[in-house]
């Protein structure tokens, strides 16, 4: 048994039985079937099971939201995703491969921006690409400058991260992500610790942001008219071991505007979410009951 990045147990992925062959008709960009994610428990034999038959099929172009209570596995999926945490069976695959472990072409976004104190806005964008090699000077500081007047942040582009706004600090991470040209996008709460009102402002930008660069989104998050917003698909987790319990289709074209939220549809689709969460809630609490009688 292999062990990798925080204490994930591993058993490299396509080993567990009862795994669905592939779809016929085309790969997928990214197939999770019957994925399970386990971490070891520090000097004791003893695993926590995350993840536990998690299927998932993304498609290039889509944006998914994952909702689900807290701890019930949907940072680990993510990370698995990443390749930061190996899976320890089930197939995870990213274009009909599996995952070998973190690459550039996906890129996460954390709820914290993490900004690079010392280097201005520009600076911070261009900084995962000057890492990576990937670029020229003049190349790197050419697609940041693209990237933070796309997200708005033109008029902000020497400042240093001090001088930033929360909603601000959520532009940079997000336009930093986007230097490396990912083709997979992992977004983990990234508006978590914004005020509402510039929250929703980041909704509406983060769609225009996608549309004008393509992208495919995985997007993890509490606030369920959050993903019933920006999502093509929210896929509800039940509570640990995670699992998709629900997926629930959103029925708008995107990029979309504020106006959908007054809609009657846009509640019934936050009700259907929240039914779908609340009700997996409550079936694994009885669950847990009967196990007690
Ligand atoms: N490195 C680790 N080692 C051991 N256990 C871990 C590790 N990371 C996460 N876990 C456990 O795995 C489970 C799932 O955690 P995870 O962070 O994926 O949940 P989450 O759904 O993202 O929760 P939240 O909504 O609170 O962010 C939890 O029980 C957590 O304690
Ligand atoms: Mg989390």
């Amino acid at each position: 048994m292999l062990r990798r990045q925080n204490g994930a147990v591993s058993s490299r992925s396509g080993d567990a039985a009862g795994v669905p062959e592939a779809r016929e008709g085309g790969t997928a960009h990214l197939e999770a079937r019957d994925v399970l994610i386990q971490y070891s428990k520090p000097g004791s034999t003893e695993v926590v099971t995350a993840v536990d038959g998690c299927d998932l099929t993304l498609e290039r172009g889509d944006f998914i939201c994952i909702v689900g209570p807290s701890g019930c596995g949907k940072t680990t999926f993510l990370n698995a995703v990443a390749g930061f945490v190996a899976t320890t069976g089930g197939r995870l695959e990213l274009d009909g491969r599996a995952i070998p472990g973190p690459g550039p072409d996906r890129a996460m976004v954390f709820q914290q921006a993490n900004l690079l104190p010392w280097r201005t806005v520009t600076a911070n964008v261009t900084y995962g690409l000057e890492l990576s090699g990937r670029a020229t000077k003049a190349e790197a500081r050419r697609r940041a400058e693209d990237l933070v007047e796309l997200v708005g942040l033109a008029e902000a582009a020497h400042s240093y991260p001090a001088q930033l706004s929360g909603g601000m600090q959520a532009r940079v991470n997000l336009a930093r992500a986007l230097a490396v040209e990912p083709e997979l996008l992992l977004l983990d709460e990234p508006f978590a610790s914004i005020d509402a009102q510039t929250r929703e402002t980041m909704q509406v930008e983060l769609l225009r942001v996608c549309a004008a660069r393509d992208v495919t989104a995985l997007f993890v998050t509490h606030d369920i008219s959050e993903a019933a917003f920006l999502a093509d698909r929210v896929c509800v987790f039940g509570p640990r071991p995670g699992r998709i319990v629900k997926e629930i289709q959103i029925p708008w074209e995107r990029p979309r505007s504020h106006e959908i939220r007054r809609t009657p549809e846009f509640a019934a689709v936050c009700d259907e979410i929240s039914d779908a969460l609340y009700g997996a809630i409550a079936a694994a609490h009885d669950n847990d009951l009967e196990g007690v009688h």
